[in-house]
C-alpha cells in the first residue's frame, strides 16, 4: 500500500470532498461511494466529507447502479441508490481528491484535469488497499460473474478504511 502524498496532506480539513470514478457509474464508484458513505456515518463524520461518484462513459447517465452490484452490496448493508452521471470539468474544483478505480480512468482522468493542481488531486483506489496484492486495480466486474462483484466489495471496503483513516486522522 503507497498513500499518496496528496491524501495525508488533506488530513484535518474541515470539509473534505471525495468523488470515485469509473467508466460506467454503474458498478465501481457507486459501490465505491456507498462504501465510505457506509464508514463515514458509522464514525460519525458526515458534517466534514462530501462523497459522490461518476463516470468516464456517460452512457448510463440518469441509471442506478447495475443490478447485481446492487444485490452484492446490498447483502453487506450497502443501499446503492446513487444515480449515474458523467465526470464534469467542474469535479477537479469542487473536490479535494478523485479516485480512480483502474489505470485506464486513472489516466483518462489526469489527462482531462485542466490544471497541474487538478492532476494532483487524481489517485489510484487501489494505492488505498493493504490486502490483496494480487490486484494492481478495482477490475471492471460487469462481463464477471459474481465472484468479480464480490472482489470489488472486497477491495473496496479493505482500500475505503485506509482512505477514511488517513483523511480522518
Ligand atoms: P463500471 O462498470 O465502470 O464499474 O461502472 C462498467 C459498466 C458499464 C460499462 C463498462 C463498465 N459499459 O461499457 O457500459
Amino acid at each position: 500500500m503507497e498513500i499518496p502524498e496528496v491524501a495525508r496532506e488533506l488530513a484535518g480539513k474541515d470539509r473534505i470532498g471525495v468523488l470515485f470514478v469509473c467508466l460506467g457509474n454503474i458498478c465501481r464508484s457507486p459501490a465505491a461511494e456507498g462504501v465510505m458513505r457506509h464508514l463515514v456515518e458509522e464514525r460519525g463524520l458526515q458534517e466534514r466529507f462530501d462523497i459522490d461518484s461518476a463516470g468516464l462513459y456517460g452512457g448510463h447517465a440518469g441509471d442506478l447502479p447495475d443490478h447485481r452490484m446492487r444485490v452484492h452490496a446490498i447483502r453487506r448493508g450497502y443501499g446503492l441508490i446513487h444515480r449515474s452521471r458523467k465526470v464534469r470539468m467542474s469535479d477537479f474544483d469542487e473536490f479535494d481528491l478523485i479516485v480512480a478505480m483502474d489505470h485506464s480512468n486513472y489516466d483518462r482522468l489526469r489527462d482531462m484535469a485542466p490544471t497541474l493542481e487538478a492532476q494532483r488531486k487524481v489517485v489510484r483506489m487501489i494505492d488505498f488497499v493493504g490486502g490483496y496484492p494480487q490486484c494492481d486495480c478495482v477490475p471492471d466486474p460487469y462481463y464477471d460473474g459474481a465472484e468479480g462483484f464480490e472482489l470489488v466489495l472486497d477491495l473496496l471496503e479493505d482500500g475505503c478504511v485506509n482512505l477514511l483513516d488517513t483523511l480522518s486522522v
